[in-house]
């Protein structure tokens, strides 16, 4: 937990801010509110919501087997959850994604929506899912106001999916895609951990080859090491230069497409395909200065960086009674203290949650 040491006082407008980028210019906040900005100058917009961090899978470079859920009276409450959310919206919060775990086995997820959906200030809403209640779910959260879905598929080899998550099946994942295409969350943008030995190679190449066909978004993304599973993850992670260079390989040289330093993924076609590939490289090059995002635990934590231990805490204030006006001073306080860089080269690893308690 870090020390919420408010920032500077008068440091709202800020003007001028040294950053590793340099000067940073801040403009003035619209309507002179408040907006979280960061030491670094960045804006922070984006708040990642983890709803449950229980699961239907247990993907091996996520969670352990065993793993121990948070016991319900620590979870952030749909109320207390909406409050939040309305803090972060007041301070230029408008991207919202929901995450978990599996966010879509949180009770009363499609009326969290509407609610998140509804608040002013809030333009996107987007979920990470597994995808396994898709097939009923994606028009009733599509009505409700969800925009959009990234689906996790690491494989699309049966045995190796089920043996990835543990027990789940591919043709689940498959059904989820058509249900959330027909429910029109598009752009369908699918998610695949690379593990090494496991779906570093034709497994890649297929998941590639969707794209030729599809206007999907097939991103790739380094395995990131946390909380107990830390050896596993480092062991086995594929660098980002090392899947471009294997796609390369089979489907010739890919074409950049632009990239905004907004989305982590970075953005490649291959030739005359319909859709596109990424990559995320959190691990080898992380893309700091674009980072505008804070994430809410489900136990209603301000997570500001998934691979740093810094949280502020902002359910307990929430439950002893803090007015709206003292959450938004700590948001604004504990965003401002925002890292930058992660300290993986150092040995760091960020060992006080896992994954599936931070939703990626
Ligand atoms: N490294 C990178 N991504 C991960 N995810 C889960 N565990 C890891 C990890 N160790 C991804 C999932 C999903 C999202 C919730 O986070 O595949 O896309
Ligand atoms: Fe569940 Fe997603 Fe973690 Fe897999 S990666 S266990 S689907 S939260």
């Amino acid at each position: 937990m870090i020390q919420t040491t408010p920032r500077p006082a008068g440091s709202i407008p800020i003007t001028l801010l040294e950053s590793p980028l340099g000067k940073v210019r801040i403009d003035p906040a619209p309507g002179g509110a408040p907006l979280a900005i960061d030491q670094f100058g960045r804006r922070i917009n984006y708040l990642r919501i983890s709803l449950t961090d229980a699961c239907n899978l247990r993907c091996v470079y996520c969670m352990p087997e065993d793993m121990q859920f948070m016991s319900r009276a620590d979870l952030m409450r749909d109320e207390e959850l909406l409050t939040l959310v309305r803090v972060a919206a007041s301070l230029g919060v408008n991207k919202v994604r929901l995450t978990g775990g599996e966010p879509s086995i949180r009770p009363n997820v499609v009326e969290i929506v509407r609610a998140i959906a509804q608040t002013p200030g809030i333009t996107d809403l987007a979920m990470t899912t597994n995808g396994l209640l898709l097939e009923k779910m994606a028009g009733p959260l599509a009505q409700a106001g969800l925009k959009r879905v990234n689906i996790s598929i690491d494989t699309l080899n049966p045995e190796k999916f089920h043996t990835i998550t543990r027990w789940g099946h591919v043709d689940d994942v498959w059904r989820a895609i058509s249900a959330a295409e027909a429910a029109g969350l598009l752009p369908i943008k699918l998610n695949s951990v690379v593990v090494r030995n496991f779906n570093d190679r034709e497994d890649m190449i297929d998941l590639a080859r969707l794209t030729l066909e599809n206007e999907w978004d097939v991103r790739f993304i380094e395995m990131m090491p946390f909380g107990e599973i830390t050896d596993f993850q480092q062991t086995n992670v594929v660098t980002y230069a090392e899947m471009k260079q294997r796609i390369e390989a089979v489907f010739g040289p890919l074409e950049e497409t632009t990239y905004d330093y907004v989305d982590p993924s970075r953005p490649f076609r291959i030739a005359g395909a319909a859709g596109t590939l990424g990559f995320i490289s959190s691990v080898t090059e992380p893309f700091c200065q674009g980072c505008g995002r804070v994430r809410l635990t489900a136990d209603g934590k301000l997570r500001l960086c998934l691979l740093r231990e810094d949280e502020v805490d902002l359910l307990t204030p929430l439950r002893q009674g803090a007015t709206f006006a003292e959450l938004q001073q700590l948001m604004l306080d504990g965003a401002y203290h925002k890292p930058w860089g992660h300290g993986l080269a150092q040995g760091l690893v960020a060992g006080n949650r896992a994954m599936n308690q931070l939703g990626g």
